[in-house]
């Protein structure tokens, strides 16, 4: 569910025609709807019923620190994966208690500033990790806290790069070495085992595969309390899928149902930290035609600006800002990159032509992000919509971005 419809032949973000954020900012520029955010992030604060819950977006998902300060004012804590996520997360004015801190190689210098701030939990990938850790902490006199990230060894998502709970993935611990590093953590002075954690991997649209995965994490539960440690939460990862062309997808409520099903009687806390299904819907990128080539139309907007097609061969809809009543022809929609792998969209039936604008959706997650400056392209602008009035919320990068950090050294 989301805010972008058309009104008299015209797409709006909620109250606002995309038109009039073109004409004022310019094109190619991500629009994000604040009231489709809310709605998705309330999807998942309001289905805890039996457990205390806590819902950690997915910073990687979507970064922008004014989106990062609408999804706190909705109760959200953040998952985050970098030094860099923890910088944003604290500048959207996140309270550290609800940060979790997850991925595979944390530096020395973003663990110290984790145990700084005094994050809610670090979530550990390995064993050489969690002594590194321990190490940090030592010297900075303070305990850490963490949640081990084991691998339940389910095969759930739709693209091979995006999934992250097989045996054979470089994601987590497997379940025996768990209780060795389980067994580590209550013996020392600098570490303390707050939680368990998991997560399978993204754009999944089987609950069984989530169900899987909680029995897993039930029975690790009961062995990592039966060698003495008592934890505060289970933190089940994110990966709820999204409907990018007419996948049926799970709600958050079924989601955190099942979990609750699960584990009841239970009285740890669950953390999620969905980000897709959050922000994917919420945002759309508008770019315009700049030439009409036999079947393709030629737009400003380049895989720079939206990887995931070329990267993951996604599909993503595309629609005309303002429609007509013209015959549609099917087109492939392309940038200016010189790689023919340099697409948006294929086999679309449009019937829009050179200086129009289009709107492709469902880009609010893994979009901008994930954009770059190939081809010395300046990066999109990005625009967040509340009912009737619209903000820049990043400018567009002009030339002197792309050269700000580059030095000449004399010769
Ligand atoms: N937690 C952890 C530890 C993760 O690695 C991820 C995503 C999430 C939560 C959020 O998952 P979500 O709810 O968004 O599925 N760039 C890819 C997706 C990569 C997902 C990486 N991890 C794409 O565009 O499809």
């Amino acid at each position: 569910m989301d805010y972008f419809n058309y009104k008299q032949d015209v797409l709006f973000a909620e109250e606002v025609s995309l038109k009039d954020i073109a004409d004022e900012h310019g094109t190619p520029s991500y629009v994000y709807s604040r009231a489709t955010l809310e709605r998705h992030a309330k999807a998942y604060t309001n289905s805890f019923k039996a457990m205390d819950g806590l819902v950690c977006f997915s910073v990687k998902a979507l970064s922008n620190i004014s989106i990062l300060k609408v999804l706190k004012d909705c109760n959200c804590g953040f998952d985050i994966v970098s030094g860099g996520e923890l910088h944003r997360a604290l500048l959207a004015g996140a309270d550290p208690q609800k940060i979790i801190f997850s991925g595979v190689g944390k530096s020395e210098a973003e663990m110290a500033a984790g145990i700084e701030q005094g994050i809610l939990s670090f979530n550990i990938e390995s064993e050489s990790e969690l002594m590194r850790l321990e190490r940090v902490a030592a010297e900075m006199k303070k305990i850490a806290p963490i949640a081990i990230r084991f691998n339940p060894g389910v095969d759930a998502g739709v693209h091979e790069f995006t999934k992250t709970g097989r045996k054979s993935d470089k994601f987590g611990v497997s379940i025996e070495d768990t209780i060795g590093l389980v067994k580590h953590c209550i013996e020392s002075k600098y570490l303390s085992m707050v939680g368990l954690t998991c997560h399978i991997g993204s754009q999944i649209t089987e609950l069984e595969k989530f169900e899987q995965a909680a029995h897993q994490s039930l029975k690790m539960l009961c062995e990592v309390e039966a060698l003495g440690a008592t934890l505060n939460f289970i933190d089940m990862g994110g990966g709820l899928g999204v409907t990018y062309m007419d996948e049926k997808t799970i709600q958050p409520d079924e989601l955190i149902q099942c979990y609750e099903r699960v584990f009841q009687g239970r009285s740890e806390r669950l953390i999620v930290e969905p980000g897709r299904s959050i922000s994917a819907n919420a945002g759309v990128m508008i770019t315009k035609v700049e030439y009409e080539k036999e079947k393709f139309l030629i737009t400003d907007a380049a895989m720079n600006d939206l990887l995931r097609p070329a990267l993951y061969q996604a599909h993503h809809d595309v629609w005309q800002v303002r429609k007509n009543n013209l015959e549609p022809k099917n087109y492939n929609v392309v940038g200016p990159i010189c790689e023919t792998g340099d697409f948006l969209a294929k086999n679309v039936a449009l019937s829009a032509g050179e200086g129009d604008l289009l709107a492709i959706k469902t880009v609010g997650a893994y979009g901008f992000v994930m954009s770059s400056n190939y081809n010395s392209r300046p990066r999109a602008a990005e625009i967040l919509v509340d009912k009737d009035q619209f903000s820049l919320i990043r400018k567009r990068e002009d030339f002197s971005d792309l050269t700000a950090l580059e030095e000449q050294p004399n010769d």
